[in-house]
């Protein structure tokens, strides 16, 4: 298969991380016979200092006539500890969701065998947690009206949806249960919200046409409180913009590391990859952030284009980097390895399965065999 990929790596940690994750494309190119193009576009605060815009034009071309997005990340504490700066990195990204009309936003979240003692929470609570988070990007508070009085004392943020908006990523939730254990929640806050209160309408309708999927709802405090009590009981969660953006990140507990998080923005005809984690700025260019999220969001890339041996295959050596500890500080404190070693390892492991241990010895002494 060809593929043309836009490769907005964006900012903090965000291009360390994304270099791993062509790494191992271009491993899976080369061991299954595919084409894969990359081309590099700015976004967030480096595109602000470059070109004066989160989201110049050129970027948004590059993305619309491409076949795929990998992203980065986008943010800059200067910005972060400024409220009122006008222009802001993270308009880039909502935008870039907005433009290319990215309204589902998959992000799968697993309690690995071999991590789970590394997680904060009890492994008997963890083990087996399988859930596959679909979170609305593109509408409710995130992109409803904003008001501010002219004193500045007074603020709103409209959440706003349509039955359309609801229904669309319902139908991928739905589709996406079927396949796995059969299994909806709907997380909203349907006593105290009118916008919830459609989602559950739209929600429970469209249920009718997914019979051997079961359907059940949560309030999203309680299912804060779930997530960390039981997360077994979910399969598919299906949530709004703004608490599946929390949700998630609570989430990522689970798997031990924010680090290890993948996502996929789709829509009807653009899509996209990224690590959920964030620019991470305290760890710019140290070689310290975890390069796995965006090498399994890549994965995910393969998989959107029911590349699944492909995808398998990524998934299976990062399987093994952690099944070895090799891995960065965030998982491995004693002996760590830097971002780009754990990249080369996934890349080596993709490339020759069967002598990993001879590579692991290889890049344990800096000595990889990659060229
Ligand atoms: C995410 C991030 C973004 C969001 C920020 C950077 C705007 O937290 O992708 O989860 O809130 O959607
Ligand atoms: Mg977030």
């Amino acid at each position: 298969m060809k593929l043309d990929i836009a490769v907005l790596s964006g900012d903090g940690i965000g291009p360390e991380v994304t270099a791993q994750a062509i790494k191992s494309l271009e491993a899976i190119a080369h061991s299954f016979d595919h084409v894969f193009t990359f081309k590099d576009a700015l976004v967030g605060a480096i595109a602000i200092e470059k070109k004066g815009n989160p989201l110049p034009d050129e970027t948004l071309e590059l993305c619309s006539s491409s076949d795929a997005i990998l992203f980065g990340a986008i943010g800059d504490p200067k910005y972060d500890n400024n409220p009122s700066a006008s222009v802001r990195p993270e308009q880039g990204l909502l935008r870039l969701r907005k433009e290319l009309g990215l309204y589902a936003n998959i992000r799968p979240v697993k309690a690995y065998e071999t991590l789970l003692d590394k997680s904060p929470l009890k492994r008997e609570i963890i083990e087996h947690t399988d859930i596959s988070i679909f979170r609305e990007l593109t509408g409710g508070i995130y992109f409803g009206k904003k008001y501010l009085n002219e004193e500045g004392t007074i603020a709103s943020d409209l959440c706003e949806y349509s039955k359309e908006e609801i229904e669309r990523i319902t139908h991928l939730a739905f589709k996406a249960a079927q396949k796995r254990r059969k299994k909806l929640t709907l997380v909203d806050k349907a006593n105290v919200l009118e916008s919830s209160r459609l989602w559950r309408k739209v929600v429970k309708q469209i249920a009718q046409e997914y019979m051997d999927v079961s359907l059940d709802f949560l309030f999203v405090d309680n299912a804060a409180m779930q997530m960390i009590l039981n997360p077994r009981q979910f399969d598919v969660i299906l949530t709004e913009n703004m608490f599946g953006d929390i949700i998630s990140d609570e989430a990522s507990v689970i798997g031990g590391s924010i680090g290890l998080l993948a996502s996929a923005s789709i829509g009807d005809t653009c899509c996209m990859f990224e690590p959920i984690h964030g620019s991470y700025p305290q760890a710019t260019r140290k070689g310290i952030a975890n390069p796995i999220a965006a090498i399994l969001s890549a994965a995910m890339l393969l998989e959107h284009f029911d590349l699944i041996g492909e995808a398998n295959a990524i998934r299976d050596a990062v399987e093994k980097a952690l099944e070895l500890n090799l891995t960065t500080p965030d998982l491995n404190h004693n002996n760590p390895l830097s971002t780009e070693k754990v990249g080369d390892f996934i890349y080596d492991y993709i490339l020759n399965p069967e002598d990993s241990n001879i590579n692991f010895e290889n890049i344990h002494v800096g000595q990889s065999t990659i060229i």
